[in-house]
């Protein structure tokens, strides 16, 4: 098929996004039941640690978390972590981290005793191991489960950057999606205590693409942002694909409601080139955590911790135990959150992998393409290339290849012509049906 029609058809399927593969039976062929180990002598990590805990389950949310469900669980999940990490990190050193990051789930929603444990475990492993000298620890919360008492325990462990979600101020959105509706004072007050604790850099995590989602209630989320005046924010254009919910998507729709979140954010005083979705109130940053940036522009492998947790490396993908939506209980029972599926994969997949993440903060970059490929980019992939630069959807500069303005209208399609031909014909297919 030519590319102009594969381009045509992909723009238009709501798959087409930063997620990848497509489906999980598109790796099957490259599914290992041997015991293998992906990062054997590999050193550089990232690290992330999943907390899959929340209050409440917003009914939006494609992660894997489980409701809160008494101190005892929560004890067991961190023994088990913790003998995790030791494990990996006696196993691959000597070790050396680009980032590292605890999310979730909702991390601030552990017991006071057991966070406080994380944290005093988290300040252990990052004070021990050799990190890169701009390598940034990062812990996701929410307003209604941080409390001064957890703030300090992250500012007392290292963490001087902390991201928040507020996804919008839509309260009825909210209801319907069973998300906590906290009011503005409270939000204000909460952020005006992490700074007082020492937290640096707050990120407020942002969505657009809700259902009935209107500039109204955008001016009514951005005008909290402008009371919060956070260091970052982070925009999320909303998923389905984990959700098994087929939407109809109207790429227009999207790309004027970040637009509209761009424009706004922009005059209040943040950085950010159009199609990247973080926002910066300091040029020189890059609006998100050192472990996102090493991960999704420089494809430094990352590993993994905790139920359901990805890890990458050079040669292939592994998913822990839980991804296939097992039970909390059969999950603990493993005694070891180890890799449940493990997929040794060709570089057209690792390479594709790359690309759909890149998307992301709209740019991704030759050098990488080219260590993961062994080959010259630009000849592997010489069509999609011209094709790109004829319609004015990239822009090449030095080794760095931005999505335009208008490229990131279909920032999915694009992604999706670097998809393997594997999972290409899988989306024809799926499409003709
Ligand atoms: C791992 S979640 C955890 C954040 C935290 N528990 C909270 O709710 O604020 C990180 C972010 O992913 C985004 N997110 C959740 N579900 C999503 C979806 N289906 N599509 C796109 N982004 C999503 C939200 O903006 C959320 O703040
Ligand atoms: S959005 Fe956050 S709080 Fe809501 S279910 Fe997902 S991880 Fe939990």
């Amino acid at each position: 098929m030519l590319t102009d029609d594969f381009f045509t058809i992909a723009k238009d399927n709501f798959l087409c996004n930063t997620s990848y593969p497509l489906d999980k039976y598109n790796w099957n062929e490259y599914k290992t039941t041997n015991n293998v180990d992906i990062f054997n002598n590999e050193h550089d990590f990232n690290f992330y640690i999943h907390i899959p805990f929340c209050e409440k389950l917003c009914t939006f949310c494609e992660y894997i978390k489980y409701p809160k469900n008494g101190i005892e669980k929560e004890k067991e999940y961190l023994r088990i972590l913790k003998r995790d990490i030791y494990k990996f990190i006696e196993e691959h050193s000597p070790i050396q981290l680009y980032g590292f990051d605890i999310g979730g789930g909702t991390p601030t929603v552990l017991y006071d005793d057991i966070f406080s444990e994380l944290m005093d475990f988290c300040k252990s492993i990052i004070d021990s191991i050799s990190k890169v000298k701009d390598m940034e620890p990062s812990i996701e919360a929410t307003f209604n489960t941080i409390t001064e008492k957890k703030a300090k325990k992250i500012f007392k462990a290292g963490f001087r950057r902390i991201s928040l979600g507020i996804q919008t101020r839509n309260s009825s959105f909210l209801k319907k999606s069973n998300r906590a509706d906290l009011e503005d004072s409270s939000i204000i007050e909460k952020c005006k205590m992490l700074k007082d604790v020492g937290i640096e850099k707050i990120n407020i995590d942002l969505m657009y693409g809700l259902e009935k989602q209107t500039y109204d209630d955008i001016k009514e989320t951005l005008k909290l942002i402008e009371m919060i005046n956070p260091e970052q924010v982070t925009l999320y254009e909303i998923r389905y694909n984990l959700l098994n919910k087929k939407i109809d998507i109207n790429r227009e729709y999207l790309y004027n409601q970040y637009l509209f979140f761009y424009d706004n954010l922009i005059k209040m005083g943040y950085y950010a080139r159009l199609g990247q979705n973080t926002f910066s109130k300091n040029k020189q940053d890059f609006g998100l955590s050192s472990y996102l940036r090493y991960r999704m522009i420089d494809n430094v492998s990352y590993k993994g911790f905790g139920i359901a947790a990805q890890s990458k490396s050079k040669i292939g993908i592994s998913y822990n135990v839980g991804k296939n939506r097992k039970k909390l209980d059969d999950c603990l029972n493993f005694n070891s959150f180890g890799e449940e599926d493990t997929y040794l994969l060709p570089k057209e997949e690792l390479l594709a992998k790359y690309i759909a993440i890149s998307m992301y903060y709209g740019m991704f970059k030759i050098s990488v393409m080219q260590d993961i490929l062994k080959a010259d980019p630009l000849d592997v992939y010489g069509t999609e290339f011209e094709f790109l630069k004829n319609n004015k959807y990239i822009e090449m500069k030095g080794d760095n290849v931005f999505l335009t303005e208008t490229g990131f209208k279909f920032y999915g399609a694009i992604g999706a012509l670097f998809y393997s031909n594997k999972v290409k014909k899988w989306l024809l297919d799926k499409n003709n049906v």
